[in-house]
């Protein structure tokens, strides 16, 4: 996300290593095995009227490039850009201001105050931000990128289908996805490098598999939950459960992920030292416009005209929002 050369990945988002795949060992996970059978307790949910009190909103200009202007805490909530709706979260880009070809949409982004160092974090929306130039994501991060590294739980672009999630690390080379063990995580590999920095930042991506993970298909059926399970012994794993799918152990709170079945996406601690790449890490929930990846991407997807022109488009920006019904962290 922090992403000033995304470009790459969109350049070439079809020479994966899927088809490269050799024939898998499979290895169940060993390492730290215990700790994978772990019922999580609830540290931290958010939801409700509440919810913007733990978190600020970020109001620098987009480190991606967007054209967005980031409002601040008043300026979203008097804008109708950010606010609590029964009990669901609202995160939108203005969709009724006359805005320039190229010009700056006002949008939000948000961070939460309290930083994590592992755990088991959800994210339920029943919506997330569609259309052709929109740039949303659910993600992490740690202090003094990319050292304290990042974690992309959702993110894409324009009119992708499926959900792409990505680790950057950045100590040194020590973080790669585990080509061999890809029976431990559906979806298919972009790139297997986690290193990042600024001038090459690609990071590790995977695929996920399924068109109910993203925009349009996420939203039809009615969202659903995406997670992510930072162990340090084990790994990072990440999945996407559609509304119908959710696991009851989750509704119930009392989640144990080791029951939930394969991953859409592993970085496993085998091939990526996970504490000495990931700490300290605060949630980022965004929707920029354009930047470097969106518009960079724009004229080799579907959707009409150039990103710069798009910007104009009002209309475009309606659903352009989150409808979040909570994030929670486990440990
Ligand atoms: C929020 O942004 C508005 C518009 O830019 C500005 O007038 C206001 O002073 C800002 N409020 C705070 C608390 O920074
Ligand atoms: C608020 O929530 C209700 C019930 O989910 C929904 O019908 C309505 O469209 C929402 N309104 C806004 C402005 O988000
Ligand atoms: C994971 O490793 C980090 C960095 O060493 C450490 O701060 C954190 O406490 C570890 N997390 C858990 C849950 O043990
Ligand atoms: C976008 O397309 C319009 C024509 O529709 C053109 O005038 C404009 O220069 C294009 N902008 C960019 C940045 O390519
Ligand atoms: C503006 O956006 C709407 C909604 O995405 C789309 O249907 C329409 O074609 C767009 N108009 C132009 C001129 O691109």
């Amino acid at each position: 996300m922090y992403s000033l050369f995304k470009l790459f990945l969109v350049a070439f988002p079809l020479i994966t290593l899927v088809g490269a795949h050799s024939p898998s060992r499979y290895l169940p996970i060993t390492v730290g095995s215990r700790s994978t059978d772990k019922t999580y307790t609830i540290q931290d949910f958010y939801q409700g009227t509440d919810f913007f009190n733990d978190w600020d909103f970020f109001t620098g200009s987009d480190p991606t490039g967007g054209n967005v202007n980031y409002q601040n805490k008043s300026s979203a909530e008097s804008k109708k850009l950010a606010y609590v709706n029964d009990s669901a979260t609202v995160l939108a880009i203005d969709s009724t201001s006359k805005v320039a070809a190229g010009g700056y949409r006002d949008a939000v982004r948000i961070t939460s105050q309290k930083s994590y160092n592992g755990g088991l974090f959800i994210m339920d929306a029943s919506k997330m931000p569609v259309g052709c130039s929109t740039w949303p994501s659910f993600w992490t991060v740690g202090p003094d990128w990319p050292y304290g590294g990042e974690i992309d739980i959702v993110e894409g672009i324009n009119d992708q289908t499926k959900n792409q999630m990505t680790l950057h690390s950045g100590t040194d080379n020590a973080c790669t996805i585990d080509t061999d063990d890809s029976d431990q995580y559906t979806g298919s590999v972009l790139n297997t490098k986690c290193y990042s920095t600024e001038t090459s930042d690609s990071g590790c991506s995977i695929l996920d598999a399924s068109t109910t993970s993203f925009a349009y298909g996420f939203n039809n059926a009615d969202g659903g939950v995406f997670a992510l399970l930072w162990d340090n012994s084990t790994g990072m794993s990440m999945w996407h459960f559609a509304r119908a799918d959710i696991p009851s152990d989750l509704t119930d709170k009392s989640p144990t992920p080791s029951t939930w079945g394969t991953p859409s996406g592993f970085w496993s601690a085998k091939t990526c030292d996970i504490t000495d790449n990931f700490y300290d890490q605060q949630m980022v929930i965004d929707t920029t416009i354009c930047g470097n990846w969106a518009s960079g991407a724009y004229s080799k997807s579907g959707c009409p005209g150039n990103c710069t022109d798009m910007v104009a488009n009002a209309t475009n920006y309606v659903d352009a929002k989150w409808v979040i019904n909570y994030v929670a962290v486990y440990e």
